[in-house]
């Protein structure tokens, strides 16, 4: 018999506990820095060397940390169920726990691309992006991040994955960027939607979810220990 598929959205409450700040929160990255200086096209144009730095603290960060019980438990749901993440973070926590399926919506962190073709991505190597590093086509490399303005390139899959999904999990998201917080109106009726977050999310206009008010490590292993019963 085929595994039910469980599609899970997650967002920067997941990594909280690994240590990565989350944005709204607060304590948040958005009340330390401007979203408009540093994850706009404009703030590129203006102040690209802040923008590079912004990245790179984020990125040098990532080396620092682990992934947590969350993700861990994300990947042992993966013997019952055909798990397949959605993820708004450009962190590769999941990755780096054993996720097999992750689907990155804002872009990766670990990864650069050129500011003429999006197209060329790159790996980057090490921590730090500088000023005067170029793609082959000789123009500046920039965060492979997709910044408030630009299009989000992975929503149609996100979309039609959403659809396929037997059962849906929101974890750590405030649900106030879209077109990401709209990726539960794809679920299927009648398929059963759980969201786990230690705060208050509005998520009265999500039929019948199942909220688990709790952070995402504790939250997480319930919610597998429930569904593997
Ligand atoms: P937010 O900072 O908006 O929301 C974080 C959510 O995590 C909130 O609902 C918190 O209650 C919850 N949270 C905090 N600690 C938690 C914990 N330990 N366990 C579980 N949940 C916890 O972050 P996102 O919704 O991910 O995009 O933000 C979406 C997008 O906005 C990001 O991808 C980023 C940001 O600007 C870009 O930069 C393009």
């Amino acid at each position: 018999m085929s595994k039910k598929r469980i599609v899970v959205l997650t967002g920067a409450g997941v990594s909280a506990e690994s240590g990565i700040k989350t944005f709204r929160d607060s304590g948040g990255l958005w009340e330390e820095y401007d979203i408009m200086e540093v994850a706009t096209p404009e703030a590129w144009e203006r102040n690209r060397d802040l923008v590079i730095d912004f990245y790179n603290q984020r990125r040098k960060q990532l080396y620092e940390v682990e992934p947590n019980d969350a993700h861990y438990a994300l990947v042992e749901l993966e013997k019952d169920y055909d798990v397949h993440i959605i993820t708004q973070n450009v962190d590769d926590l999941h990755e780096r726990a054993g996720s097999s399926h992750v689907m990155h919506l804002h872009g990766e962190l670990k990864k650069v691309r050129s500011s003429v073709d999006e197209n060329l991505v790159y790996d980057l190597e090490g921590w730090e992006l500088k000023p005067g590093d170029t793609c082959e086509l000789g123009s500046q490399l920039r965060p492979h991040i997709v910044w408030f303005g630009e299009p989000v390139h992975m929503i149609p899959a996100a979309a039609d994955l959403s659809n396929t999904a037997d059962i849906f999990v929101i974890i750590g998201t405030s649900l106030n960027v879209y077109p990401a917080a709209s990726l539960v109106s794809y679920v299927r009726p009648g398929v059963p939607v759980y969201l786990i977050d230690p705060g208050e999310v509005n998520a009265a206009h999500i039929q019948g979810v199942r909220v688990i008010r709790e952070k995402a490590g504790s939250g997480t292993r319930r919610l597998v220990e429930e569904l593997r019963k």
